[in-house]
């Protein structure tokens, strides 16, 4: 191969190459970047968010910027303050994920509950900026999970719609949007007297009639509905143990209970704590979270956008057709993690029919390693023509995915180099569909890399 056909800048000085500040010549001298911006993948997020958004519209909504002008964004502002305290007992890796996250993960109600496998909130704001998402628009995310699109755009003052196939996941969004606005004085009362808090979910774990306020109602596409108003109904709450005044609200009631479930899950990964002791500490960091982002958010004045989260399954959208400004989405990471078997305790909990709900989870269907890949390729090209059909003409679908190319390798029996990695068969899949591909980037994984090796956004466009 031969370079000599490349022609090299004239040679320059060290001290003049070092002089220009690479910073200046990406960014206009009125805006300033967001501290602990350290991946090249945030550094083109930032430099795209400032070639489509205002100034207006960076001190806004913007994702990579501190400052425009003289003017702190809403961005920083929502991440800065306070830290979250973490109990005594929290490991110093805990500690420094929460330092070192803080303008990516830590902010609103991101936070509430540590669910494996979601976005960071700050890439998805600057993707939304991206694919020119405004006010007013709806974005859709067919696979929620925990809820991160519609928290953000919600904050964005977009609007949003979830499905979502596990009962767990839409209960856990509805409760994270919830804590946006929700009222925060019987949250206090109930960090006051939280043993009997405490004690009211205990008593509703062991009991098997929970599983009847469930509700199939598929007419209205929600495959369950998480808890029957009766349920939460101050009269019944207050019967059931100790509840103080305010509690039987229902906004209310799912936030102590998200608090139980994160607690109960704690203590079952870990032998440290029992989940009685984890209670409180939980119930006062959420209490924290939801005053700190309410405060901000009455602060700046923000109009919120509204969300609907459903649930549901992506691969049949109880959607019309171009009815969405933008779809973001990241799909199972199929071989990688069971959703079902992270959330049992929480799903059981809920009354869900595990069985009857592995059935509709994308990428856990089929028994034999190949089987679930051939039925996760069918049932992903199911959701990209339902994306294509209820996004407007012109707009974008953008896919986050990690894939593991050793680990398909081994499934599919063929050599590393030859297997055809997630994200190349989601572009072949959405080109079929009329979403054909405007850019794609990588992003390193920490953390997972036994099980995830690289992450793709990825861009497509309905035509
Ligand atoms: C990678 S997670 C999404 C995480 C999400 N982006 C977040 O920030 O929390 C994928 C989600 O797809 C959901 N899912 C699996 N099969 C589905 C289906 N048929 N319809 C809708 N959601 C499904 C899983 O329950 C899981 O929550």
């Amino acid at each position: 191969m031969t370079v000599t056909k490349y022609k090299l800048a004239p040679l320059r000085d060290t001290a003049d190459i070092l002089a220009s500040n690479v910073y200046q010549k990406l960014f206009p001298p009125h805006l300033e970047l967001v501290p602990q911006l350290n991946e090249v993948y945030e550094l083109e997020l930032a430099f795209y968010e400032s070639n489509v958004l205002s100034g207006e519209e960076i001190f806004r909504n913007g994702a990579y910027f501190a400052r425009v002008g003289d003017m702190l964004t809403r961005h920083f502002l929502m991440c800065s303050g306070e830290p979250v305290r973490l109990p005594q007992h929290s490991s110093s890796r805990l500690r420094s994920f929460f330092q070192t996250n803080q303008f990516k993960t830590g902010y609103a109600t991101h936070g509430l509950f540590p669910y494996r496998g979601k976005f960071h909130p700050q890439m998805i704001k600057a993707l939304m900026n991206i694919m020119g998402l405004k006010p007013g628009d709806t974005v859709l995310d067919p696979m929620m999970g925990s809820g991160t699109v519609l928290i953000e755009a919600c904050l964005m003052g977009i609007n949003s719609i979830g499905i979502e196939a596990s009962p767990f996941c839409h209960f856990m969004t509805q409760a994270k949007l919830d804590a946006l606005t929700l009222p925060l004085r019987p949250i206090r009362a109930a960090l006051d007297t939280w043993p009997s808090v405490f004690e009211h979910f205990r008593g509703l774990s062991g009991q098997e009639k929970h599983s009847h306020q469930m509700r199939d109602d598929r007419e209205s596409g929600n495959l369950f509905s998480a808890i029957k108003p009766e349920f939460v109904s101050g009269s019944m709450a207050h019967k059931k143990g100790k509840l103080p005044e305010g509690c039987g609200l229902k906004e209310v009631y799912n936030f102590l209970q998200l608090a139980y479930l994160d607690s109960a899950g704690y203590s079952e990964r870990s032998s440290r704590k029992s989940s009685h002791e984890q209670f409180r500490a939980i119930l006062e960091r959420y209490l924290f979270v939801a005053e700190k982002i309410q405060r901000v958010l009455a602060g700046i004045e923000a109009e919120l956008g509204k969300a609907k989260p459903l649930e549901g399954d992506a691969r049949r959208l109880p959607l019309e057709d171009s009815s969405v400004d933008g779809i973001i989405f990241s799909p199972p990471y199929s071989f990688a993690i069971d959703y079902l078997e992270n959330d049992s305790f929480h799903l059981r909990f809920l009354g869900a029919d595990l069985d009857r709900l592995r059935e509709s989870m994308i990428g856990l269907r089929g028994i034999t390693p190949q089987q679930r890949f051939e039925m996760y390729k069918a049932d992903m090209d199911a959701v990209l023509c339902e994306c294509a059909r209820v996004l407007r003409a012109g707009r974008t679908c953008t896919i986050i995915v990690g894939t593991n190319n050793n680990q398909l390798s081994r499934i599919l029996g063929v050599s590393p180099e030859k297997v055809k990695g997630i994200d190349e068969i989601l572009v072949e899949l959405g080109s079929s569909h009329r979403l054909e591909l405007v850019r794609k980037m990588s992003r390193q994984i920490t953390g997972m890399a036994n099980t995830m090796r690289n992450e793709f956004i990825i861009m497509l466009q309905k035509g």
